[in-house]
């Protein structure tokens, strides 16, 4: 059993950057030819006419499609602009939108192709100052079990991964404070945050035959988060060294 994707051409937004750069990483390592989409190569996944161009200019069948683009806002419910709040829509949930748009219209004629979206554990978890950002991610669940539903019969596959915590660009703020880490962590059964290699991995899987009878599917790629309701780490248990907790 191999993952493998072998000439499978694939579509990776905001792939120039943190989980996205590592998505391009893994699926190019299983063989595909992978086209980034990212704001530093021009491309507004929000603006739907760069975008349908940018889909324009690929030859041949489209296999895969990783809609990763994304930014994080923080603010207050109250204190949130209209401005803050209409450009994390646009670029989370309008730019995931156009993106599986676009791929479904060209994979249904295909009847075969495999669309994974980066979704998040705040598509399903409050968390104060995120409430622009967490309406945007469960948004994303919204496409997809709709998406799934439409696209099933032509044999194409939709699925969303949700990443916890993940080591980027977008969460050094977090990643620099050991004060954060130690808190935050407490909720991670496996006590530390992820890398990104660790989310690109589970989208290679789902881009993938391996996958062939998943569509449809919310993947929690968060070291157990959303299990934790009650915390799992504690000084009598554990200490935190650097950036995780380990057992006592
Ligand atoms: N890092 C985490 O902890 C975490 C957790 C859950 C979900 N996510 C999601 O993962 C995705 C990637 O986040 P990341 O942490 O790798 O961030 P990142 O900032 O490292 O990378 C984001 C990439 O998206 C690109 N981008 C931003 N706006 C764009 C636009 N309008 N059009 C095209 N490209 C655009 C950026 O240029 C960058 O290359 C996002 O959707 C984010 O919400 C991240």
């Amino acid at each position: 059993m191999r993952l493998d994707l072998t000439n499978r051409t694939a579509v990776v937004t905001g792939g120039s950057s943190g989980i996205g750069a590592s998505i391009v990483s893994a699926l190019e390592a299983c063989g595909a030819k992978v086209h980034i989409f990212d704001l530093a190569n021009g491309i507004d996944v929000s603006n739907r006419e760069t975008l349908e161009k940018a889909f324009d200019g690929i030859p041949g069948d489209i296999d895969v499609v990783v809609a990763n683009a994304g930014i994080g806002t923080t603010s207050g419910l109250v204190e949130t602009s209209k401005e803050l709040w209409d450009r994390t829509i646009a670029i989370n949930l309008t730019g995931a939108y156009n993106t599986v748009q676009l791929a479904a219209a060209r994979m249904k004629p295909q009847r075969k192709g495999s669309i994974v979206l980066t979704a998040s554990t705040n598509s399903y978890d409050g968390e104060p100052m995120l409430s622009a950002y967490n309406a945007s991610k469960a948004g994303v669940l919204g496409i997809l079990h709709t998406a799934a539903c439409e696209l099933g019969p032509y044999q194409v596959r939709i699925n969303a991964v949700c990443p916890g915590l993940i080591r980027t660009p977008l969460t050094k703020g977090s990643f620099d404070s050991p004060e954060i880490l130690k808190d935050y962590f407490r909720h991670m059964p496996l006590g530390r945050g992820g890398e990104p290699e660790e989310v690109a991995n589970a989208v290679a899987f789902l881009a993938s035959d391996l996958a062939s009878y998943i569509t449809g599917a919310a993947l929690l790629v968060d070291g157990g988060q959303l299990s934790s309701k009650f915390g799992t780490w504690n000084d009598d248990i554990g200490e935190f060294r650097k950036d995780r907790w380990v057992l006592r």
